[in-house]
């Protein structure tokens, strides 16, 4: 096969129908930025929409809940998060984190299946995911089991015990991407219900959880919905549970009437019963921002950039950092892929170092492996081919052994 030029990617960036969305974001001069799949970069029309939350704090106080909705704004942003996961207007609304959405949904996913006992995970799934249900199991003293078995046995695993099927669509780690559809009709099968988590797949892909029947699902706001750093997560219930859900955090924004103080909780009628205390607005106002871009994208487009730009990856690091060290941890067909490669390397964590101090950000996952992430809207095919000769040149210079790079930060 032809060796891949700088050329040959600058024409494919020219052809790309997405190529004007970069122009949407305040990315910094020199950067090539692969780590969007971990904290989106900032919107162009992020600064103002908050900038003017601000203001209508300042002048209209706490008017601004009725003047401006903000206390509509969990399940206005909600329903714009909705179109990009395949879901209904009014079945998810923003809230909190995806950690404590998780807790919120497993702990009614158990009411709706009383009788069960397991909560079935896969043993590489996301540490908080499995963290969250431990916590769970441990509050209801044990009288349910966290099960978690390899990607490979969970159909086995999916017993007459088992009350929901807790699963990472993509893998933040590998990029490994489950079977939707497949695995929900198992889980329904075997009589449990299926809750997904989302966060490494919305925004970068279409998704369809309701024509898969998906029962519950979470996801982040900071990732490919460029939320900002620590944005609100979301959750999904599937309409035909919202008059059956009962919520465990049962707070007072999510009580019919809030303002009508009474003491006794009665949950709202629809998916407003998930939430649980005040809304975050500024922090609302940044994610509404970045999901409004998808206004304007077609996410077959989204996902067909992001397949492109995961092949062209492997398909350089193969022609240029040829030789020992690097081993690919994602598949090697970027269809089964979410939108990530990782490698593995044992200096791994110096490698993403000496990366970064040449402009090339990507992340490190322990305990050894290089994680390139590529949203689609902003990240070009040159920036990966310029990428991977960073790469390239740190693996052949071993520039990566200088002490500096070793120095182990906390966030990595
Ligand atoms: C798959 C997955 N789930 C959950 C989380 C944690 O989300 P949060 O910090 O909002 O609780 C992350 C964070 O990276 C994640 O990758």
């Amino acid at each position: 096969m032809q060796p891949i030029t700088r050329l040959a990617v600058e024409s494919m960036d020219a052809r790309d129908p997405l190529g004007g969305c970069r122009q949407w974001f305040a990315l910094p001069p020199g950067v090539i930025y692969l780590d969007g799949n971990s904290l989106g970069a900032l919107p162009n029309t992020t600064p103002a929409r908050v900038a003017r939350v601000v203001e209508d704090w300042g002048r209209d106080l706490i008017g601004g809940w009725n003047r401006h909705d903000w206390i509509g704004w969990p399940r206005r942003v909600g329903d714009r998060v909705a179109r990009l996961v395949g879901a209904q207007p009014g079945e998810v609304i923003v809230a909190d984190s995806t950690s404590v959405n998780l807790f919120k949904l497993l702990a009614a996913a158990l009411d709706l299946t009383r009788g069960r006992r397991v909560i079935l995970s896969e043993a590489d799934n996301f540490p908080t995911d499995l963290h969250i249900a431990q916590g769970l199991s441990r509050l209801l003293a044990d009288t349910v089991e966290v099960r978690t078995v390899e990607a490979a046995a969970l159909p086995a695993a999916l017993d007459g015990d088992v009350a929901v099927l807790m699963l990472t669509h993509v893998n933040y780690r590998t990029g490994v991407m489950h079977d939707m559809a497949a695995l929900t009709a198992a889980a329904h099968a075997a009589g449990a219900l299926a809750l997904w988590d989302l966060s490494h797949s919305a925004g970068a892909m279409p998704l369809a959880l309701n024509e898969a029947g998906v029962d519950l699902a979470v996801g982040g706001g900071y990732k490919f919905l460029n939320g900002g750093p620590g944005a609100p997560a979301y959750l999904f219930v599937a309409k035909r549970w919202h008059g059956r859900i009962q919520p465990a955090l049962s707070g007072w924004m999510g009580h019919a009437r809030p303002f009508d103080f009474a003491t006794a909780y009665e949950p709202a009628a629809g998916i407003e019963r998930l939430l649980v205390g005040t809304p975050p607005v500024l922090s609302l106002a940044a994610l509404d921002a970045g999901v409004e871009m998808f206004d304007r994208v077609d996410l077959r487009l989204v996902r067909a950039k992001s397949i492109a730009l995961g092949g062209l990856f492997r398909r350089l690091v193969e022609q240029e950092c040829r030789g020992p060290g690097l081993r690919l941890v994602s598949p090697a067909d970027p269809e089964r892929c979410g939108s990530q490669v990782s490698y593995a390397h044992p200096d791994g964590y110096a490698i993403v170092q000496a990366l970064i101090d040449r402009g090339v950000i990507g992340d490190f996952r322990a305990p050894d492996v290089l994680r390139f992430g590529f949203a689609p809207l902003y990240v070009r095919h040159v920036d990966v081919f310029d990428a991977v000769i960073a790469l390239r040149e740190i693996l052949a210079t071993r520039a990566y052994d200088a002490p500096r790079f070793r120095l182990r930060a906390l966030v990595t």
